[in-house]
């Protein structure tokens, strides 16, 4: 099949790639992944948008091309230095709330909120508080995690820890999972 990207790269996207080349950050979503959570998003229209880990601000852009108007996405990360850049070119997007918090903190003080997205790329909602943040799904919403195929860059014992999370989203009868061996491998989610 041919992968390539043939659609428009969000308006930002090439700026804010040159940024994070710049800044040192590796930890970006692939092009692929970026493409679908956009894609996704469009099915939400009037959508709450959650993303856990920000990062620089790639995916984030992403997400907000397929959001409609009348969306709204929360964006959460721990670094003020790669926060910055997703700032720079994207907070003038008033559908867009970047946060700069602690994921568990976050979480903790979040537990009532519910989203119809949820693009969890960071521990937390992954390796960590994964129950809390299933918890904050609304019917039909989305949980999306990518990364779930080896990749160079995982520490020893993480393959394991991927399996076991992996065998935990099958094992729950509230959740609609299918696995793609696609991209870095995706795991998309919805709640029943
Ligand atoms: C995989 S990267 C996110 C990449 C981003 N979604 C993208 O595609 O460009 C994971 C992010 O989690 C953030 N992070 C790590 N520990 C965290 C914590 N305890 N609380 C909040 N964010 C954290 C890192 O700063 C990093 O930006």
């Amino acid at each position: 099949m041919n992968q390539d990207i043939r659609q428009p790269l969000p308006a930002a996207y090439l700026s804010i790639d040159e940024a994070t080349k710049a800044s040192g950050f590796t930890m970006a979503s692939d092009i692929y992944t970026c493409s679908l959570l956009k894609t996704l998003a469009a099915s939400k229209p009037g959508g709450k948008f959650l993303e856990l880990g920000t990062g620089t601000g790639l995916s984030t852009a992403w997400i907000l091309d397929g959001m409609d108007a009348h969306s709204t996405l929360v964006s959460i990360d721990n670094d003020a230095r790669f926060l910055e850049i997703a700032e720079n070119h994207l907070g003038g997007d008033p559908r867009l709330t970047l946060v700069h918090t602690d994921g568990e903190d976050w979480v903790h003080t979040h537990l009532g909120e519910r989203y119809d997205y949820i693009f969890a790329d960071t521990w937390h909602g992954k390796y960590l508080l994964l129950d809390e943040v299933l918890n904050m799904l609304n019917p039909g919403a989305f949980y999306i995690i990518d990364d779930m195929l080896p990749q160079p860059n995982w520490p020893e014992g993480h393959d394991q820890k991927a399996l076991k999370l992996i065998e935990y989203l099958d094992g729950r009868s509230d959740l609609s999972v299918t696995k793609q061996v696609w991209a870095t491998g995706i795991i998309l989610a919805v709640m029943l």
